[in-house]
């Protein structure tokens, strides 16, 4: 072996057991020098006569291949570039594929990208049945598609229709739904993964060649083995991704037409499209949008947001106290995601059973998606308990409070758990908008007491601000953020200021709708045009499911703290006081029956005292709507809300779906310039009133020509 190499092999009753270990890196990922490598190795053992068939690993403990190297085609400036880097790809897989002697490959943690490319292109699919091997083509969530024939692989395998639901969406599957679907030959436990690949290669060394269903049956045969059931099949996935993506996002698109012109034309043609595609896709901005998105995810995994973290608290038992929705979202999520033991407290029994009840729902929702076993169901749902008062607490090293957002309420709950908890316990609060410090007032331990700001529902909400008060010791710090991490979130350290980053910036945008609707827009064109924009839902939308009554405590908190360009829209008052909560009341600006979102109820005119007559044309709602968020966004940043431009923009997308093909709300600031925003604020400022008046932070840039990411 070249030194240096990733790949190592060694011979064992005539199959080559090939180690794949990228020195110095966490994950294999394949670079133009593994592609080098790769080749050098598999022309290495076509020519060594001892070399029967070929058995194939990763050499990292917890993963296989991560994909093609990211890094590496970023770098790239042009469409021929990339579609030549793609072509590559294919060639050497296609080398793999064509390799006179059988591979088998043993699959034990993430395959991904091009490492289910590589995979594919052998004869023979092993997998862990591990929660850690993943199997998928997250491709299209990059911007990107699957560029190593994996458009033309994966389709002829498993069919059109499951291949289509994983390309398009960019999916990662389980090991044992990627075996269901055919991807995988044969799941086993991690202990005799390698036994049992070597045993596959050296069979196929026999002449033994698996024999593999058709894909999807009868009735796989029926939609995509024959080309006018294709036909339906593309017909239908191209409908679904316009609606999903609206036209923002050309991957997807893309990705299906690679598809289909490799089933219509042939593998060679496929190739080609697909190349030429992924190409075009490599250098543009909504891919480099997206790959800057994963980078600033992947360092937010290792950042507890303070210099020189100390290590997390090790949290094996969880004390929720209320168990409302927010209570039991949490709770359900703590045991799904971490496995802890999970006490849950409320005043009254009934309250608890409830919260209980909301709670075991999630872990019943995983069972039901098949993402936990039965087994692992019944251990998790006896991990849950509750009681009215606080028996339990005692061993809890985390406890988080999610009861009503009131401050003298959140300090009788903090005084309460204090003396029911060790001296060494976190008490967290999950306050959207009141500042720490101000609950901590009530602490005897107030460098214990953090802000854990969870974001509904729980469950599927992926990111956590966590808030220090200055007094907040580092190692709580640590703790709240390492199990948010574990929690399956992404978490980001914010300023203890009232609202935080997200209400902060969120606030003015709902606020704005408020106004638009009292001059004259319907409340489905306001929300029409936001989601044109980019967002998974409107304003109008975003209040129903926040709640009417969440949404007046939060501005009040805000309007107290940052005054007039906060004031509350008189509009939205009527709403609460007439039990037009939203969602959860079932009835809002929406009407709601059996859970399920349906038209604006035009009653609602009358409540908020307005009436639909057009208001400003569409251009003018954007710009108001939007602008005012980015000019809170650009104040939050220079108060220092937000540690980073990079967590500001991870938060807005995903604490409220702000487009990440925008990237985020301070990278489009930075895509309009300074200038721009700043006079489109002044000339809204002159019309609509001083809340529009521009922020120092974008004055300050537009007149130094300044960005929030200068090396962009
Ligand atoms: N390229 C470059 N770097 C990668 C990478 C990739 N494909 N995958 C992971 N990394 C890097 C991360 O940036 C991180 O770097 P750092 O240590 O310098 O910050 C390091 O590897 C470790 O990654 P994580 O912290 O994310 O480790 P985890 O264990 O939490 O997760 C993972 C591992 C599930 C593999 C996750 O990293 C992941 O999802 N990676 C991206 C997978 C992907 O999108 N693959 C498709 C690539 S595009 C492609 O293959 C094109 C092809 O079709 C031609």
């Amino acid at each position: 072996m070249a030194p240096g190499a990733a790949l190592t092999w060694e011979l064992a009753d005539g199959v080559a057991v090939v180690t794949f270990d990228l020195k110095g890196e966490p994950v294999n990922k394949i670079s133009a020098a593994v592609k080098q490598d790769l080749l050098a190795t598999f022309e290495a053992l076509e020519h060594d006569t001892a070399v029967r068939a070929v058995a194939f690993f990763s050499g990292k403990p917890e993963n296989f291949i991560a994909g093609a190297d990211i890094e590496e085609f970023v770098r790239l400036t042009t469409a021929a570039e990339a579609e030549r880097l793609s072509a590559e790809g294919q060639e050497m897989l296609g080398r793999v594929a064509r390799f006179p002697k059988p591979i088998a490959v043993g699959i034990h943690g993430a395959c991904l990208g091009g490492g289910l490319e590589f995979a594919l292109a052998c004869g023979y699919r092993v997998a862990s049945d591990h929660p850690r091997t993943q199997l998928g083509l997250p491709e299209v969530q990059l911007g990107i598609l699957p560029g190593a024939g994996g458009c033309q692989r994966l389709p002829r395998l498993i069919g059109a229709r499951a291949a289509l639901d994983i390309i398009l969406a960019g999916k990662v599957e389980n090991a044992r739904k990627a075996f269901r679907l055919g991807i995988v030959d044969e799941l086993v436990h991690p202990a005799i993964l390698k036994d049992v690949t070597i045993a596959a290669a050296q069979r196929m060394a026999g002449g033994w060649r698996p024999r593999r269903k058709r894909p999807g049956g009868f009735r796989g045969w029926l939609l995509d083995g024959n080309p006018l059931g294709r036909r339906l099949v593309f017909r239908a996935a191209r409908k679904q991704v316009l609606a999903q993506t609206r036209g923002n996002y050309p991957a997807p698109l893309a990705a299906l037409e690679a598809v289909e012109h490799g089933l219509t034309h042939g593998m060679a043609e496929g190739l080609k499209r697909e190349a030429q595609l992924f190409g075009q896709l490599a250098v543009t901005d909504v891919s480099r949008k997206l790959v800057q998105i994963f980078f600033a995810t992947t360092a937010l995994k290792k950042d507890f947001g303070i210099a020189n973290p100390p290590p997390p608290a090790v949290v094996s038992r969880l004390g929720v106290v209320g168990a409302g929705f927010m209570g039991s979202g949490i709770a359900g999520t703590a045991i799904a995601q971490a496995g802890v033991d999970v006490r849950m407290k409320d005043a009254d029994l009934p309250r608890v059973a409830k919260g209980l009840a909301a709670a075991r729902e999630i872990l019943d929702d995983r069972l039901k998606r098949r993402r936990i076993t039965p087994y692992e169901h019944a251990r998790l749902v006896a991990l849950l308990s509750g009681s009215d008062h606080y028996t339990g607490f005692g061993r809890a090293e985390l406890v988080i409070e999610a009861v009503f957002e009131d401050l003298q309420v959140k300090q009788q709950v903090l005084r309460e758990v204090e003396t029911a908890t060790a001296r060494d316990a976190v008490f967290a609060s999950n306050t959207s908008t009141i500042p720490i410090h101000r609950i901590a007032e009530a602490a005897s331990r107030p460098e214990q007491v953090v802000g854990m700001h969870f974001f509904s529902p729980v469950a599927r909400m992926p990111l956590l601000e966590v808030i220090p008060s200055a007094r907040t010791a580092a190692p709580v710090v640590s703790t709240a953020v390492g199990f948010g991490r574990r929690m399956g979130k992404t978490a980001i350290v914010v300023k203890d200021s009232p609202g935080f980053w997200i209400n902060r910036i969120l606030t003015p945008y709902m606020n704005e709708a408020g106004y638009l609707l009292v001059e004259g827009v319907a409340i489905e064109e306001i929300d029409r045009l936001m989601v044109e924009f980019g967002f998974p839902v409107g304003p109008i939308t975003l209040m129903d499911e926040v709640g009417m009554d969440v949404g007046e405590k939060v501005v009040g908190v805000m309007y107290e703290a940052f005054g007039e360009r906060f004031a509350p829209v008189p509009a939205f008052a009527g709403m609460v006081k007439s039990g037009r909560l939203g969602r959860k009341a079932g009835k809002g600006f929406y009407k709601y029956a059996g859970g399920k979102k349906g038209s604006v109820d035009p009653a609602v005119y009358e409540v908020i005292g307005a009436h639909p007559n057009g208001g400003p044309r569409p251009a003018e709602i954007i710009q108001r709507l939007v602008l005012v968020m980015l000019n809170e966004a650009a104040r939050g940043v220079g108060e220092g809300i937000v540690r980073t431009p990079r967590d500001g923009d991870i938060g807005a997308i995903f604490g409220f779906g702000f487009p990440s093909f925008r990237g985020g709300p301070l990278r489009h600031a930075d895509d309009l310039g300074a200038a721009r925003i700043v006079s489109e604020l002044e000339r809204l400022a002159e019309r609509y009133g001083a809340r529009f008046a521009p922020s120092d932070v974008l004055r300050d840039q537009a007149h130094h020509n300044a960005k929030f990411y200068p090396n962009a």
